[in-house]
């Protein structure tokens, strides 16, 4: 059984689906611990209903990254609960060396693109705007880089005729749910071998 953290900003509806997963038995993980750095995000509340351990790190004074001071407050948090791999749920910072040494090849996340293409902010609308018929999910390792570091699964998602911003996240969503618990089962598996 992987003990798993999972660290997000927002709504959390991965890190939902995630623990459904978990539950239902079809993720054999242990969520030992929920991480945000927004004080009131749902992802908390989420995982207060889940019965998941959860903290709030208050983030300091940037807005997309930790001063390292912070960032190794988190490394210890993790390693407190006991935590061997970070699944990034819609964390809205970028990590740097005192989380990506600590857990190396141990941190992935899933964008909704296609990665390489479009990584960033809204990347829906990006592919949306760029006129693309189809876009989709990666999930992927966690480097130094802002959405970048090696593909782990992807899956494909169409754009309709008539999508606005808000359809089309949410046909991507709806995949994310299924992928992110499907691909963190395949590399649990392979872990395991180990
Ligand atoms: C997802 O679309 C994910 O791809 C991106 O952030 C969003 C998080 O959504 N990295 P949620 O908080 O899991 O609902």
């Amino acid at each position: 059984m992987v003990k798993i953290a999972i660290l997000g900003s927002g709504k959390g509806s991965n890190c939902r689906a995630i623990l459904e997963s978990i539950r239902g038995g079809k993720l054999r993980a242990e969520a030992v611990v929920v991480i945000s750095d927004v004080l009131d995000a749902p992802i908390l509340e989420i995982a207060r209903e889940f019965g998941a351990p959860n903290a709030w790190l208050p983030p300091g004074q940037f807005r997309t990254r930790f001063e390292p001071r912070i960032e190794a407050q988190l490394v210890d948090m993790l390693s407190d609960a006991g935590a061997e791999f970070i699944v990034l749920a819609g964390f809205m910072r970028v990590l740097k060396a005192p989380m990506l040494a600590a857990f190396p090849r141990r941190i992935v996340n899933i964008h909704p693109s296609l990665l390489p293409k479009y990584p960033g902010l809204e990347a829906w609308q990006q592919a949306l705007a760029a006129g693309e018929r189809i876009t989709g999910v990666t999930v992927h390792y966690v480097d130094e880089l802002i959405d970048h570091g090696d593909i782990i699964a992807q899956r494909e998602v169409p754009v309709l005729d008539g999508d606005t911003p808000e359809s089309l996240h949410a046909r991507i969503q709806e995949v994310e749910h299924v992928l992110y618990p499907d691909a963190l089962s395949q590399i649990f598996s392979r872990l395991q071998k180990f």
